[in-house]
């Protein structure tokens, strides 16, 4: 059988990461968050004021360990430099080579299942209403003690959404033989049986005890 790829794509604060590391600690598969990549070039670009295609050319994994990268700043930076299509071209070689490891992997982020790699086994499109996501980011912020309120981090995914959906470059957008996970009316362990479920329906098997 071939390797297990598990290719998830999904908007922002969909749940598509926690489903992704689960997955991958499920099956013991290296898990590769493609959002960091285009959040590193984002903030890099931003302070350093360098040609995001370039600084993507030149990026290594150690750049994806800044904490920093997880906040919202980063994330609108990510979506902006998203938009250049020599910026992708220049992380694609990146992700191909991680998503085509012996061992199987999972990726997520925007373009996996169209993009990057179309020919995965399993394709998921994990999405949420917007009001449901915007609960999620706006919890998991004031967890994080950030001071926000509400109706400004609705504004920010809105726009997100629309900036990423709207690209000419591999806007986000479902692959045709994606499994669609609407996780609004459910939590993470839901989304995990069901994913679990649609990916032994694929004829894979969890690893025994
Ligand atoms: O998933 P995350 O929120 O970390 O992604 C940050 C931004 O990076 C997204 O809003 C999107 O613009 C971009 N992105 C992308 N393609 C991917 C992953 C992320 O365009 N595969």
């Amino acid at each position: 059988m071939a390797p297990l790829l598990i290719a998830i794509d999904g908007p922002a604060a969909s749940g598509k990461g926690t489903l992704a590391r689960r997955l991958a600690g499920h099956f013991g598969l290296p898990h590769l968050d493609t959002g960091l990549l285009y959040r590193a070039v984002g903030r890099m670009a931003e302070r350093t004021g360098g040609d995001p295609a370039a600084i993507a050319a030149g990026l290594t994994a150690a750049d994806l360990a800044d904490p920093a990268l997880r906040g919202d700043d980063a994330g609108q930076a990510a979506s902006r430099v998203a938009a250049l299509a020599e910026v992708r071209a220049n992380l694609l070689k990146f992700q191909r080579e991680f998503s085509h490891q012996a061992s199987g992997a999972v990726l997520d982020g925007r373009d996996i299942g169209t993009v990057i790699c179309p020919e995965a086994p399993v394709k998921l499109f994990v999405t949420a209403s917007l009001s449901a996501r915007a609960d999620r980011r706006y919890r998991e912020l004031r967890q994080q003690g950030a001071d926000t309120i509400r109706p400004r981090v609705l504004a920010e995914l809105a726009e997100r959404d629309r900036r990423d959906s709207e690209r000419a470059a591999a806007p986000l957008k479902a692959a045709p033989d994606a499994y669609l996970l609407d996780t609004s009316d459910m939590d993470a362990d839901a989304a995990f049986a069901d994913a679990l479920a649609f990916i032994q329906r694929k004829g894979f098997r969890s690893p025994g005890p």
